[in-house]
């Protein structure tokens, strides 16, 4: 049987690993189009090998010209672009007693209008298509994070966008989802220098997931797939955790 994603153009940011990677993967193996983008070619590659319909594309997402060359590139090789997922993001500690303004900027360069900047970019192209935005948020962000402060805050600023995106666009046929996942086995920690004290904060979190296991990041990725198959098409604005029960522990 013919996917419904057969054709289909996706954009994804910080698909060199964990969640955006196996998410890149997951529509490939549907018969989508993908591009993978990310700031290290090598890690792209590593997403792409073996599914040549993922294109690799380095872009730093935290410079201002980067989102709308991301979406030129997808436009030029696919001709439109039909699902974005905003996956990438920093992840560090902001003990209120040490962060600066610049690591602050940082966060919001990354989290929050690198998506903005890139839904921007992709909105004809998406009201043209009817397609949709998955936004990647986190379960925390309904939590309070002792020293992930600015973290958190920009992933419930996130799951705002998505709200406020939803209400805007839905006249468009433009549906915006979250998919906000509690802990996921992913190199987030390796990719971010962690302290210890970021480490314990976050082993703690790991002891109060009520199934027990951290999660996959492709039982992360089946969620954003299937958020943008037709049969999901009354579903906008919504902010689905997926966390083995952590936001209702
Ligand atoms: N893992 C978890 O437990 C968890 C829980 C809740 C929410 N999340 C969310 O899920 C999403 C994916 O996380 P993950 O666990 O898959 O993390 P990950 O493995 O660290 O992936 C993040 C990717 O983003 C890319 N990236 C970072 N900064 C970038 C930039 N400025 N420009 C372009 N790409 C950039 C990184 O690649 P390069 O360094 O090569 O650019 C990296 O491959 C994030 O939004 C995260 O907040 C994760």
């Amino acid at each position: 049987m013919e996917s419904t994603l057969t054709g289909k153009t996706i954009v994804i940011t910080g698909a060199g690993s964990g969640i955006g990677r196996a998410t890149a993967r997951a529509f490939a193996d549907h018969g989508a189009n993908v591009l993978a983008v990310g700031r290290t070619l090598e890690k792209l590659k590593a997403t792409a090998k073996g599914r040549p319909s993922i294109t690799p594309v380095t872009a730093d997402i935290s410079e201002v010209d980067a989102p709308q060359a991301i979406i030129s590139e997808a436009v030029a090789a696919f001709g439109g672009i039909d699902i974005l997922v905003n996956s990438a993001s920093v992840f560090r500690p902001t003990h209120l007693g040490m962060i600066t303004p610049s690591e602050f900027d940082q966060f919001i360069a990354v989290n929050l209008r690198a998506p903005l900047l890139i839904t921007q970019a992709a909105l004809p192209c998406l009201e043209r298509a009817e397609g949709t935005v998955v936004n990647i948020s986190a379960a925390i962000g309904q939590h309070g994070w002792p020293g992930l402060c600015v973290y958190g805050a920009t992933k419930a600023a996130l799951d705002f966008f998505t709200r406020s995106w939803a209400n805007e666009l839905a006249q468009s046929c433009v549906r915006v989802v979250s998919v906000a996942p509690g802990p996921i086995e992913t190199p987030i920690l390796e990719n971010n220098a962690l302290d210890d004290q970021a480490v314990m904060t976050i082993h703690q979190t790991q002891e109060q997931i009520p199934m027990g296991r951290l999660g996959t990041a492709e039982e992360i990725a089946w969620w954003i797939l299937n958020f943008t198959d037709p049969l999901a098409s009354y579903a906008t604005g919504a902010i689905f955790a997926v966390d083995g029960g952590y936001t209702v522990a």
